[in-house]
């Protein structure tokens, strides 16, 4: 029987479901395991490291049209609030997209879905940027290290 794609199919459906964001997220964790800009950030402890990678595969689930495990689990997003406790600057910002980008690009989604996700991982995580640059913070430049 011919698999006949339709304009209503969530990108959920369209990557194969639950088991692409397992994938996307093991292989984000894995990798991201070994860079000193962003897994400092994140807790040592394996069984923690495991569950935040979890919690970021129910969100994507969620996000793009999944079960909403997210929800269920750990209540509305607010992704902001979430990320206030870490000082993300655009170097972690662009350490974590590096990772993402490479994750989204190992687990072979089709092309229009690769770029959808793309587009989606450099918009958010520029939007969790929290961290003022010193240069565009003048009250912080007295003492700044360069
Ligand atoms: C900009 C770079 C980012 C950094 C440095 C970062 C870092 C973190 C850290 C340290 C945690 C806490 C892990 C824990 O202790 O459990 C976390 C949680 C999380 N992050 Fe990010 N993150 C970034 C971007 C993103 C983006 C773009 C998304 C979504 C597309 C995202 C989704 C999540 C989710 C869903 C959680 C779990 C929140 C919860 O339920 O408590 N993060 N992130």
């Amino acid at each position: 029987m011919l698999a006949v794609m339709t304009d209503s199919e969530t990108l959920y459906e369209r990557v194969g479901g639950e088991q692409f964001f397992e994938t996307l997220t093991r292989h984000f964790y894995d990798t991201m395991s070994d860079d000193q800009v962003v897994r400092p950030l994140y807790p040592d402890e394996a069984e923690a490291y495991e569950t935040a990678r979890l919690q970021l595969k129910w969100f994507l689930m969620q996000y793009w049209g999944g079960p909403p495990v997210y929800l269920q689990r750990r209540g509305v997003p607010a992704l902001r609030r979430r990320h206030a406790p870490y000082v993300i600057g655009a170097r972690e910002s662009g350490a974590w997209l590096h990772h993402m980008t490479e994750a989204v690009k190992a687990a072979h989604p089709g092309a229009e879905e690769e770029a959808e996700l793309l587009t989606y991982f450099e918009m958010a995580a520029t939007a969790l940027v929290n961290a003022v640059p010193p240069a565009a913070n003048p009250g912080a430049a007295h003492g700044g290290d360069c």
